[in-house]
C-alpha cells in the first residue's frame, strides 16, 4: 500500500519584516521528505497565493482616493524635507475641507493640532497628527470616500 501523502501545515505565517512577503511552512513530521513532484505541486499551489499577498501589500501603501493622491506631494514630500511652511498650509486645507463631520468627528481637531505643530516646527507633534488621523480614519476613508473631490 502506498504511503498516504498528508502534508500538514501547522503554521503558515507572513513575514513582513524583509520587505516583501514569504510564506513559512512548518511541518511536524521531520522524517517526511517532500519528493520533487510533491514540491512542484506545493509550489504550484502556493505561488499564486504568495503573489496575491505581495500584490496586496504593495497596494496597501498606494493612495486610492483623490485626497490620498494629493497627500503624497503635499504632505509626504514636505514631511520628508521638513518643509514646515508647506505642511502648515496643507494641514490647514485638510482642516478647512473635512469629510462629513458626523462620520469623522475628530478630523478637524487632529488637523488643527498638526497646523499648530507645524507653526512651532514641532516634528514630534506633527508626526502624531499624521498618525492620529491615519490610525483613526485612513481605512474608513478609503472605503467610503473614493470619489470625494480633494482639494
Ligand atoms: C485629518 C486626517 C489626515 C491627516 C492630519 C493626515 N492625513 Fe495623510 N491621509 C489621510 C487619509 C484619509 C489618507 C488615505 C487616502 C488614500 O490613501 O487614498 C491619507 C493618505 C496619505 C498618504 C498617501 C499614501 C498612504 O500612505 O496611504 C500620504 C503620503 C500621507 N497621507 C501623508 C501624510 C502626512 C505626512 C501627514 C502629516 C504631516 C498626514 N498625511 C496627515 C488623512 C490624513
Amino acid at each position: 500500500m502506498a504511503r498516504a501523502y498528508r502534508p500538514s501545515t501547522h503554521g503558515v505565517g507572513l513575514d513582513c519584516e524583509s520587505k516583501g512577503a514569504s510564506l513559512i511552512f512548518v511541518t511536524p513530521d521531520h522524517a517526511f521528505r517532500l519528493k520533487k513532484k510533491h514540491m512542484r505541486n506545493l509550489l504550484r499551489l502556493t505561488m499564486p497565493l504568495a503573489t496575491v499577498l505581495v500584490a496586496g501589500l504593495v497596494a496597501a501603501a498606494e493612495p486610492t482616493t483623490l485626497l490620498g493622491k494629493w497627500m503624497k506631494p503635499n504632505m509626504g514630500a514636505p514631511m520628508a524635507g521638513e518643509d514646515y511652511d508647506t505642511l502648515q498650509k496643507s494641514l490647514q486645507l485638510v482642516a478647512d475641507k473635512p469629510p462629513p463631520a458626523a462620520d469623522y468627528p475628530n478630523w478637524v481637531s487632529i488637523s488643527k493640532a498638526g497646523v499648530d505643530a507645524a507653526s512651532k516646527k514641532d516634528l514630534k507633534a506633527l508626526k502624531k497628527s499624521c498618525k492620529d488621523c491615519h490610525d483613526a480614519y485612513k481605512e474608513k476613508y478609503k472605503k467610503e470616500q473614493v470619489t470625494r473631490p480633494f482639494p
